[in-house]
């Protein structure tokens, strides 16, 4: 499996989606597409990017009971995505049953991984107003296992927590990591980040960069910068 940047495609519309893309002449880079412009614009929004040629992560997070789960991603199957996920908190039966519905006829699938804790929730938060009263990182490695469990390809956390999840694992087991930011850039609204090398270091797989490159003055020396300092 080979590492690779995804660049995070929060834009509002098609047209500045089209317009920041068009940037890219040389390259056809791994794209996340998140909610705001999948309930936007739609599935032919996800059609025409790869038409384009460019890798999808379609970033629309599943978590509903196992029948609506397994039915939902099998429309997004068709899509032919290469990534999507879903929440590790809807159970092992629900993880399970969404692979299912992923699974095209011919067996073949889009790489499925779940979200284990969002980096917006605070262990406080978790104790206290969901009533898990576990450490925040003992859950993260438990929905993680029960992911793997589950026959997941792996999960989305904070490049700071690649090193443990993949300890308890297994190497293999894909970590996709947002929260990376260049050493002298902007933090943002970002809490726990890390420069690409520093993933790299850790054992990310794939690392998820929005704003460092969709609002860099140059974003294709942005990506490239990204992408010299975590793959090369
Ligand atoms: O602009 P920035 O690099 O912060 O973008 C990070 C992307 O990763 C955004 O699309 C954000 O929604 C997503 N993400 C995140 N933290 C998570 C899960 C997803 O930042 N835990």
């Amino acid at each position: 499996m080979g590492k690779d940047v995804i660049i995070a495609c929060d834009f509002a519309s098609a047209d500045e989606t089209f317009r920041f893309l068009d940037n890219f002449t040389d390259e056809k880079p791994f794209v996340k597409i998140g909610m705001e412009l999948y309930y936007a614009e739609g599935p032919a929004i996800v059609k025409e990017i790869k038409r384009r040629g460019h890798k999808i992560f379609l970033d629309l997070k599943l978590h509903d009971i196992p029948n609506t789960v397994k039915k939902s991603m099998a429309v997004l199957s068709k899509l032919d995505v290469d990534m999507t996920n879903l929440h590790a908190a809807g159970t092992i039966d629900m993880m399970k049953a969404a692979l299912e519905g992923l699974t095209r006829e011919d067996g073949t699938r889009p790489i499925l991984i779940a979200v284990t804790q969002l980096t917006s929730t605070s262990e406080q938060r978790m104790q206290n107003e969901l009533l898990i009263n576990a450490s925040i990182n003992d859950t993260i490695v438990k929905y993680a296992q029960n992911a793997k469990e589950a026959g997941l390809d792996g999960v989305v956390c904070s490049p700071l927590e690649a090193g443990m999840v993949k300890d308890e694992c297994s190497r293999d087991f894909i970590t996709v990591t947002p929260g990376v930011r260049f050493a002298d850039g902007d933090v943002g609204d970002q809490v726990r980040v890390t420069t690409p090398e520093k993933a790299k270091e850790i054992g990310s797989d794939y690392i998820v960069v929005g704003r460092p490159i969709t609002q860099a003055d140059d974003p294709v020396a942005a990506y490239r910068r990204c992408c010299a300092e975590f793959i090369d």
